[in-house]
């Protein structure tokens, strides 16, 4: 019996013709991750504003951001967006970029994409001058908090995402970029 490799998954910048798949992605990967506990107004709106398809046209269009798409035969299966330029005050001085999404699809976690893609976020932060790439991650985001503290990662403080009136903990993560990125 011969056992056939699975289909490559190849990492690329985004183009506008990405648009449409993205905001599927991200919409199905953010619900996953955290309307845990159902749909209600203020996620829908979330989702169909902020993750729409003209946002990411805008995404695409805006000079500060970097897109990476990973795509597998045909089909997006996961992306990291990048804003270069953007500060945190709890992250540590220097030029300094926003990791703002890291998404993979859940059927494709846990095989070392979500590494690749950060990786390569990093890369693409780091040769337009960054020094520092931060986040925020929800703090009852436990899977992500794990995965980005064994990536160098270091807590730098708490810090609120506000939506539609509500308020919601996260924390601020850092890693330094200076020199070169390994795995
Ligand atoms: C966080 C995320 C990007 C990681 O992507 P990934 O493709 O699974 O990453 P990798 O396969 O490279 O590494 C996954 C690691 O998490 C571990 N893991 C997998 N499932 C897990 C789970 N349910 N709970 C805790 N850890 C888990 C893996 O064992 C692996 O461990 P390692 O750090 O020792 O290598 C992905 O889970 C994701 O997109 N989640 C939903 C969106 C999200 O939360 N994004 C981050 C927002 S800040």
């Amino acid at each position: 019996m011969t056992l056939r490799s699975p289909p490559p998954i190849d990492i690329r910048p985004a183009v506008p013709a990405d648009a449409l798949c993205l905001s599927a992605l991200a919409i199905q990967v953010f619900l996953d991750t955290y309307a845990t506990e159902g749909i209600r107004p203020a996620v829908a709106r979330e989702v169909f504003g902020t993750y729409a398809e003209p946002a990411f046209h805008r995404h695409l269009g805006d000079a500060h951001t970097r897109l990476l798409v990973a795509q597998r035969q045909g089909h997006l299966v996961g992306f990291a967006q990048v804003t270069l330029g953007a500060t945190h005050a709890l992250a540590p001085g220097g030029a300094q970029a926003e990791l703002l999404r890291l998404y993979v699809q859940e059927p494709f976690t846990g095989h070392g994409l979500g590494t690749r893609l950060l990786r390569e976020a990093e890369e693409v932060a780091r040769a337009a001058g960054a020094g520092l790439l931060w986040l925020t991650p929800w703090v009852h985001n436990h899977r992500a908090r794990a995965f980005y503290a064994r990536r160098g990662y270091e807590d730098c403080g708490l810090t609120w995402f506000t939506f539609e009136g509500e308020s919601h903990e996260n924390r601020v993560v850092a890693r330094r970029l200076a020199g070169p990125v390994t795995t």
